[in-house]
């Protein structure tokens, strides 16, 4: 496997690959691969001739300094992993590297995906995620791009990005992987002591229960008896929404296909993030 933390080489690479007639799958990452990573990565695999990961803390979407701090870096590990798979390369820059003095960074407007949910709680979070995938896009250049629907908006701005910017790129969406106990498996699962993994299932138990509550009664029903019941756990509830999968505005007294249950809470300082789909 090949590893690249400069661009122009990891360019000659994919350039070689794509004079001969190789389909480029791309897994962005920021490192401390779990298997819910591997899974992004397999179905790259199964479904492109080459299969690129980046790893790369990316330091302008975390709006809190604290948080990019403890983010856990364990990237030889990381390395080890892909290579065991067959990885066909991992891209792992600095940030000088991507983000060279005087660069420009793209401007977008996301409109309400940047305000709702995340984007009201973590200001500036998305034009972060914007700025690096877009980057990481142009210069990788990928046939499809691999994400994870656990962080269920981050998808919904990346298709929106990758659309308005007319990117000649497919964005898989994946489904969420969860240890047998139902936690989504996340990178900050790795900062839980096993207490906390305990008190974060928490979080499935309760989006399990809004769909459960779905049949019987309206969005707006389902939200309140949900938070409740969430509040007799230990953990601390930022905030939970019932929302339409593609605005991802809140859904009040009308059910629609696709309705989706997210939710982020605070497990000590981890802040942890999931959602469950609650009609099909
Ligand atoms: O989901 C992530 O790990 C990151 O937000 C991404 C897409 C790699 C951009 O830094």
């Amino acid at each position: 496997m090949k590893v690249y933390s400069d661009i122009i080489a990891l360019q000659e690479y994919i350039s070689l690959m794509k004079s001969e007639g190789k389909t480029i799958g791309f897994v962005p990452t920021m490192g401390a691969l779990h298997y819910g990573h591997i899974s992004l990565v397999s179905s790259a695999m199964s479904q492109c001739d080459i299969t690129i990961v980046s790893i790369f803390v990316n330091p302008t979407q975390f709006n809190n300094a604290d948080d990019l701090l403890k983010y856990p870096r364990t990237l030889e590990a990381d390395v080890e992993l892909l290579s065991t798979i067959n990885c066909d390369a991992v891209f792992a820059p600095s940030v000088e590297e991507m983000y060279p003095k005087n660069r420009d960074s793209i401007q977008l407007d996301l409109g309400n995906l940047a305000n709702l949910m995340e984007g009201q709680f973590r200001p500036g979070h998305f034009d972060g995620v914007v700025d690096v995938v877009s980057r990481l896009f142009e210069i990788v250049k990928p046939t499809k791009a691999f994400f994870g629907l656990k962080d269920f908006q981050q998808v919904s701005v990346i298709t929106f990005m990758t659309k308005k910017l007319n990117l000649p790129i497919e964005i898989i969406a994946c489904p969420t992987l969860r240890e047998d106990s139902g936690l989504a498996m996340s990178s900050r699962n790795m900062r839980l002591s096993e207490l906390g993994k305990k008190d974060a299932l928490h979080i499935y138990r309760s989006l399990s229960l809004a769909k459960e509550l779905a049949s019987n009664f309206s969005p707006t029903e389902v939200k309140e008896k949900v938070i409740t019941y969430f509040k007799e756990g230990s953990l601390e509830l930022e905030y939970l929404e019932i929302v339409n999968p593609t605005t991802l505005e809140s859904l009040n007294s009308e059910w629609i296909n696709g309705a989706t249950a997210c939710i982020v809470a605070y497990c000590g300082d981890v802040r942890l993030i999931d959602n469950l789909k609650l009609i099909d």
